[in-house]
């Protein structure tokens, strides 16, 4: 009756073996077979109730059986995880021809191009890069720079004033300002040799000056400064930056914080020298305010002007931008319109006066 039953099961297996369709079948198929009531199961508990001179045959019969479903399961399996995987591998292709979505790139604002530009300039001539403030007081912004209450070089420049128990601070005019700062911090009073970069203030606004704009002021201080190395160091800084062919030419002027003080020309990177609407038939460009710091400047910082002498320079930043990158209106570079900032990036910086 056993083996009756053992033959059954095996012819059962091997049909059922013949038709199996897919990994869901198969795995009834396990259920069927091997499960809590599955008949290879069955048989395998039917061993304790066989004659112990059968039971051996019995039970090897019955491992043989399960031996099988196990060697076809496994086979079966793995063929079928093999055919979902080509499957899988034949609709999810890449098709390489697409076109590749675009990565939208920004660009670096003008006024950011400009002002790295300079800062690597200045920082390769052994400068350090100071960080100024931009709310002054009366003091730095003007009296420690030789502008006294009343003095009329205050005019064209003093304009936010804070309110209340600020109102002896302003947002500063000039970059200046940074002159007065590193000055007193710098403990020892000796050598300095800075530029600063920053935003400055003031109650302008037309096409090419704007309420807020950014000057870059340089300050060197040691024993022997003179006017031979002003003259050198603006020279190359604006060949460097506007071209080695530019021209530089120095007018003596006046500053209340330099004596003496120049006002530095560049010629006309547009006509050559030789003249057109941007140089206003001049062929030169003014560019910068310079001179040798003034030996009040130098004595209210702290300084001993009897050891010391000192160069200062102040440009504004928005102007070479302007003259670098052809802006015609100040007031897109303030404007935040991203098609304006768009057209920028380093590909287009190489302006080279002939
Ligand atoms: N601060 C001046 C201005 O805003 C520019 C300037 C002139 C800076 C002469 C200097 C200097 O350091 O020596 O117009």
């Amino acid at each position: 009756m056993n083996n009756e039953k053992l033959n059954e099961v095996k012819e059962k297996l091997e049909r059922d073996l013949q038709n199996i369709e897919n990994e869901a079948v198969l795995n009834e198929l396990k259920v069927k077979y091997l499960g809590k009531k599955g008949l290879i199961t069955e048989l395998n508990s039917e061993i304790k109730n066989i004659p112990n001179e059968q039971k051996k045959l019995f039970g090897m019969a019955v491992n043989e059986l399960k031996d099988l479903f196990n060697k076809s399961y496994e086979e079966k399996l793995s063929f079928f995880k093999e055919e979902e995987l080509n499957k899988r591998i034949q609709t999810e292709t890449i098709d390489i021809t697409l076109p590749s979505k675009k990565v939208k790139r920004g660009s670096l604002h003008p006024m950011t191009l400009i002002t790295e530009e300079f800062e690597d300039l200045f920082v390769s001539m052994g400068y350090t890069v100071y960080e100024g403030v931009e709310i002054e007081s009366d003091e730095n912004c003007f009296q420690k720079l030789n502008v006294p209450k009343g003095h009329p070089a205050r005019d064209a420049q003093d304009s936010f004033y804070l309110k209340d128990e600020y109102e002896n601070f302003l947002l500063r005019t000039q970059t200046s300002t940074a002159q007065v700062h590193a000055m007193e911090e710098n403990a020892d009073k000796g050598p300095l040799r800075i530029v600063c970069p920053g935003k400055v203030y003031r109650k302008d606004e037309d096409a090419t000056h704007s309420h807020q704009f950014m000057q870059i002021e340089g300050l060197v201080i040691d024993k022997d400064v003179s006017m031979a190395d002003l003259k050198g160091t603006l020279e190359l800084f604006c060949k460097k930056i506007l071209g080695e062919k530019t021209k530089v030419r120095f007018r003596p002027s006046y500053f209340p914080f330099t004596e003496p003080s120049v006002e530095v020309d560049v010629s006309c990177f547009k006509c050559q020298g030789k003249g057109c609407n941007l140089c206003k038939q001049t062929g030169w460009i003014e560019v910068l305010g310079a001179g040798m710091v003034h030996p009040n400047v130098l004595e209210m910082c702290g300084y001993d002007p009897k050891k010391y002498q000192g160069f200062a320079f102040g440009t504004g930043l928005d102007r070479f931008a302007m003259f670098k990158y052809g802006i015609p209106d100040i007031r897109t570079i303030y404007g935040n319109d991203i098609r304006f900032i768009e057209q920028f990036n380093r590909k287009d910086d190489t302006y080279e006066a002939k």
